[in-house]
């Protein structure tokens, strides 16, 4: 069947980056991850399919990496278009349904679902959202992250945008477990997450993975700093440190999001 499959990492253009999302399509039909924002689907989603020769028809499941709308703003358009069922973490329904779309089907932490003949493994990796999951493709040993793991940071934000560091670095543990067992040969993420670009070879997996781990670490020992000097700490304005320092953009597309991770040091002290 593999020989049968291909995968395509398709980049919606979005602000200074792009958002990410991953296609399996076999003989059967295919699986979508992500659908990024909505109006990505008509301007975006629909002429890459017809680029790859992938028939709407076809597209039997869409699993989401988590709720935000980023990742899950296309889902109601493309449910409009076609029969696909949409599939998220049990923890991600609530914010999907605020947003007026009620998913199919529930998945808890090792799921796994098949479709069109392809099998996908649901892997539970919070920390960016409580809901975030990583998506194992079983046969190729691709893994598609969503915003998951975010290395040093995207351009969005400046910095690794999480609510919660001790749950992100367990799911960075759990998906270095995955790897040292052979069952990961490819990492997909949703956004380009310096120093990489969005796609993570094999050999370069152990790296990022330790890269994820150092920058929470890194906030970490700067937020104690922090602490340690102001007894009246302000997460808006440790979060404005934390870009100065350890930023990777001087400009973030999305400027301010930065206090959601330097809040989550805050809260863990
Ligand atoms: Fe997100």
């Amino acid at each position: 069947m593999m020989q049968d499959t291909a995968f395509h990492y398709l980049r919606y253009p979005w602000g200074v980056s792009f958002t990410g999302m991953l296609l399996v399509a076999g003989p059967a039909g295919g699986v979508l991850v992500d659908t990024a924002l909505p109006e990505a689907v008509d301007g975006f989603l629909l002429p890459q399919f017809r680029h790859f020769g992938f028939s709407l028809s076809a597209l039997r499941l869409v699993i989401n990496t988590h709720h935000h709308e980023d990742h899950a703003g296309g889902n109601a358009r493309l449910r409009e278009l076609c029969g696909a069922k949409f599939a998220i973490h049990r923890a991600g329904a609530a914010g999907l349904e605020a947003a007026g779309f009620r998913p199919d089907l529930l998945l808890r932490d090792g799921a796994l679902l098949e479709s069109a003949g392809l099998r996908f493994e649901i892997i539970h990796t919070p920390g960016h959202s409580p809901d975030s999951v990583c998506v194992l493709e079983s046969a190729s040993g691709m893994l598609f992250t969503g915003d998951a793991f975010q290395g040093c940071g995207t351009v969005y934000t400046g910095i690794a945008l999480y609510i919660d560091p001790e749950a992100y670095l367990q799911s960075v543990a759990k998906i270095e477990a995955l790897f040292r067992q052979g069952r990961i040969r490819r990492i997909l993420c949703g956004h380009a997450c310096a120093p990489f670009d969005g796609d993570v070879p094999e050999e370069e997996i152990p790296a990022f993975l330790e890269i994820c781990r150092e920058t929470v670490l890194r906030y970490s020992r700067a937020a104690e700093a922090y602490l340690a000097n102001h007894p009246r700490p302000d997460a808006a304005e440790l979060g404005r440190q934390l870009l100065k320092r350890f930023g990777v953009t001087a400009a973030p597309g999305l400027p301010g999001l930065e206090k959601h991770t330097a809040q989550a040091h805050l809260a863990a002290r």
